[in-house]
């Protein structure tokens, strides 16, 4: 699509829009202000004409109608006719000098009557006749006319001004507005190329943001937060994928070694040593794959949780139970029976790794509990080890951080222990942190 049929849309019924509501207003305008001036036109002619008429019937009071020179004393300019009883034309201005009558209607003393008329063909007059009375009291009746064709010609003028000017200026408001419309969109148009070129590896890209604090810049910042984000997402997938291929490799190539060596030295080999190095590796492989899948499975769905009451001082106890069996620390538990809603064999994994951490880096004491507490279930495991420094604690439950890497990763540590605890815990709900040294309390609702 070329960049003006992409723009057009929207440039066209801004245009369209203004336009057409200005052509709306202005002919509405139009239409009133023609109604209007041929009503003001009419209404001073019609003053004129009462003014002139009843002028005249001032003098024709005065005089004998029969002495009544109309031209003379009013002019030539105006058409008048003094109509007298029987529709007898008693005087009449030059232009009306052997007319017939204009009326034969008597009026009433003061009376008048205004009516719209044609002396001619083309000729539209204004008329007006009032009742009146001679010298000597008898009725008679005055007409003025008044030609409407100045008033006319000047209202067709203003029409004609009109037709003209009015589409001018919608027309010019159109182009000014698709034009405006133009201009406006046009850091739009930067955006969607800059964003255009953005692939997985130049997310460090950044919109263009416009100068004024307007909605397109707002777009911008939502724009550029949304790479920030995608970045820092690619960020730390790249990063994951790297952890995870760093970390499957040296089992691999443990496994690796120990068969090219057994292979090669069939004879001297300690075949059952060499299995148990194989079967050890095996599950270390294993548990990393398990482990990489349980978070990866998180990330793109979210934990299925098959939720039923768990009892948490029983699984407090089976640890404590383990732990004695298999190392030679103490192992103090303080427990209540409290039971929670979740998925058990989640909630064993999390207390496992909890204390597997603790009996790892403790020197002689690893301590259990569980009580119910106004926030929920905590549960506290605690050790006598050297802890771990406050700045590292909320790092720690980030993927692959292991803060003695080489110690814990002879012990099979892979850094991802604690992270999975932090999503299980997340899916019921509940947090988990170190709220001293070497003491991580993990609370779930209730
Ligand atoms: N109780 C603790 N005392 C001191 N350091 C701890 C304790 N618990 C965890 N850590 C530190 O936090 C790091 C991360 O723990 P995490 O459980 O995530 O990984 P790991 O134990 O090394 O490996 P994994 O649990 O996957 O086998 C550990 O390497 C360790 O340095
Ligand atoms: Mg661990």
């Amino acid at each position: 699509m070329k960049t003006w049929q992409r723009w057009a849309g929207v440039r066209v019924r801004a245009a369209l829009v203004a336009s057409g509501s200005l052509a709306l207003a202005i002919g509405a305008g139009s239409l009133l202000f023609v109604v209007f001036l041929q009503h003001s036109q009419v209404h001073d002619v019609d003053l004129s004409l009462t003014q002139q008429a009843q002028t005249l019937a001032a003098v024709v009071s005065q005089s004998g109608s029969e002495d009544i020179e109309l031209p003379a004393r009013l002019g030539t300019s105006s058409t008048q006719q003094v109509v007298g009883r029987g529709g007898r034309v008693l005087a009449a201005s030059t232009d009306l000098q052997g007319h017939a009558p204009l009326t034969t209607e008597q009026l009433p003393l003061g009376r008048t009557r205004l009516r719209t008329t044609s002396l001619g063909p083309d000729s539209i007059y204004r008329m007006l006749a009032l009742g009146a009375q001679d010298a000597r009291g008898a009725p008679i009746t005055i007409v003025v006319m008044q030609s409407l064709e100045p008033a006319e010609a000047s209202r067709h003028e203003a029409i004609v001004l009109l037709a003209v000017g009015g589409p001018s200026l919608v027309l010019l408001v159109a182009v000014l507005t698709w034009w405006v419309a133009g201009r406006s969109l046009r850091p739009v148009e930067w955006m969607r190329r800059q964003v255009d070129g953005i692939d997985a590896v130049s997310l460090d890209t950044r919109v263009p943001l416009p100068a004024a604090e307007d909605e397109v810049w707002l777009l911008g910042g939502t724009l550029n937060r949304m790479l920030d984000r995608l970045e820092s997402a690619a960020s730390a997938q790249r990063q994951f994928v790297s952890d995870a291929s760093h970390e499957l490799r040296s089992p691999l190539a443990v496994l690796r070694t120990t068969v090219e060596v057994a292979v090669a030295h069939p004879h001297s080999t300690d075949w059952d040593a060499t299995a148990g190095v194989l079967l050890e590796e095996t599950q270390r492989v294993e548990r990393l794959v398990a482990d990489l899948l349980l978070l990866a499975n998180a990330d793109e769905r979210g934990l299925q949780l098959r939720k039923g009451d768990v009892d948490l001082d029983d699984l407090l106890s089976a640890e404590a139970d383990r732990l004695r069996n298999t190392t030679d620390l103490k192992v103090l538990v303080s427990v209540q029976a409290v039971r929670v809603r979740g998925d058990h064999d989640r909630l064993a994994r999390v207390v496992r790794n909890l204390v597997d951490n603790a009996a790892r880096h403790a020197t002689s004491q690893v301590e259990l509990s569980v009580a119910s507490g106004p926030e929920g279930a905590v549960v506290e495991i605690n050790d006598d080890g050297p802890g771990v420094p406050v700045e590292e604690r909320d790092r720690i439950f980030e993927r692959f951080v292991r803060l003695d890497g080489s110690r814990s990763r002879q012990q099979g540590g892979t850094g991802l222990g604690l992270a999975i605890v932090r999503q299980l815990v997340q899916a019921h709900d509940g947090t988990v942190s170190f709220v001293d040294a070497s003491r991580v309390r993990l609370v779930l609702p209730q």
